[in-house]
């Protein structure tokens, strides 16, 4: 894990938080988020033992992207995002495509002293999440927030980028003040002490990106675990 500056700096974040405001109306449009979303679902698929249709609940969702390539496979989804031009986006999308039961809702990004991360609903069969990890100030506590909404039993499925150390993934972003990827020991450390038991952290695809004047591949990680039934807890 990066290092990460608790105070969190507010200026910066609400900038960040603008940004993706702002990106909402055409997420969608670029095919390499659509082709990194195939590829995180086929590796959850892989992964995840989805028999049954787990209802499911997205962190850092944006549009739904990821959800909705395993829209086949999961029960009803709740999209959360911290931002609301994101969050009124994927509600959009949830009635163009008449997800029935699916909803998005806002949620605070938990990184203020204090403010613990409050999801809502469940309890849900799996916790899932792509590439929003990296941008949360506090990922303990949000790991124990998916482990405390999670039904015993449930499962996790979070893809995010690997230790990034140049920062070359976020070079176009001096405004970024989040976690440069993670090393993978440290995802399956978090997921541990968070209460999560078979975790697994492995490879779930690639993206290219342009950083400066160069195409780069960068690898995300697919980590895995479960909340352990009620009758193993000790
Ligand atoms: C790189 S985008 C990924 C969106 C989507 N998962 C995808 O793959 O298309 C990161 C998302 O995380 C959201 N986000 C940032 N900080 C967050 C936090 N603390 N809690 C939840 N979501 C957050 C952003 O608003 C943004 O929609």
């Amino acid at each position: 894990m990066s290092h990460h500056d608790p105070a969190h700096d507010h200026a910066a974040a609400s900038t960040e938080h603008e940004h993706f405001n702002g990106a909402a109306a055409t997420w969608d449009d670029d095919p390499r988020r659509v082709a990194r979303s195939r590829g995180v679902a086929a590796a959850i698929r892989a992964a995840v033992d989805l028999s049954g249709r787990p209802t499911a609940i997205e962190l850092g969702a944006g549009t739904g992207l990821l959800s909705r390539q395993l829209a086949d496979a999961l029960g009803p989804v709740t999209l959360t995002d911290t931002a609301s031009g994101m969050v009124e986006r994927a509600r959009a999308v949830i009635d163009a495509e008449g997800l029935a039961g699916w909803r998005a809702e806002i949620v605070a990004d938990g990184s203020a002293p204090h403010q613990a991360v409050d999801l809502p609903g469940g309890p849900y069969g799996l916790v899932l999440s792509q590439l929003a990890l990296h941008h949360m100030g506090d990922v303990p506590a949000a790991l124990r927030a998916a482990h405390a909404v999670l039904a015993p039993g449930g499962q996790v499925a979070i893809a995010d980028l690997d230790h990034d150390p140049e920062g070359a993934y976020h070079a176009a972003h001096p405004e970024f003040r989040g976690h440069h990827g993670f090393r993978r020991a440290d995802v399956e450390r978090m997921l541990r002490d968070a209460g999560f038991v078979d975790v697994r952290v492995a490879t779930a695809t690639h993206v290219g990106k342009q950083v400066r004047d160069e195409e780069r591949d960068f690898t995300l990680f697919l980590a895995t675990g479960r909340r352990p039934a009620d009758h193993l807890r000790g």
